[in-house]
């Protein structure tokens, strides 16, 4: 299996409501695939997981996310309009049981 292969799709839901079904690799967080296709997501430190910008509402496979770590907690904590679906862009990294993520942006 090449690094590059496609593992499966994110839908991101853009702040205007629009969708973009977007192609993933096992191993790449949100923040790169959103990257990756010129959907823009705030990153202010470049994806070290301490500014929140990034901060993103996960809306389905909730059971299926890596767990939140202290850091990612933390930087969470100090951004603003967090809920219990929040998470930061840049530390969720995707495996192919994430097919079918909704991320709103
Ligand atoms: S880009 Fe800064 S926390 Fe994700």
């Amino acid at each position: 299996m090449g690094a590059s292969e496609k593992k499966g799709v994110v839908v991101f839901v853009l702040r205007n409501e629009t969708e973009r079904s977007v192609s993933f690799s096992a191993g790449q967080t949100i923040l790169q695939v959103a990257q990756e296709n010129d959907i823009h997501i705030t990153s202010a430190c470049e994806g070290m997981g301490i500014c929140g910008t990034c901060h993103v509402a996960i809306e389905n496979l909730h059971d299926k996310l890596p767990k939140i770590s202290d850091q990612e907690n933390d930087t969470l904590d100090g951004s603003i309009g967090v809920t219990m679906q929040s998470r930061l862009a840049c530390q969720v990294v995707l495996d192919e049981t994430m097919d079918g993520l909704r991320v709103k942006i």
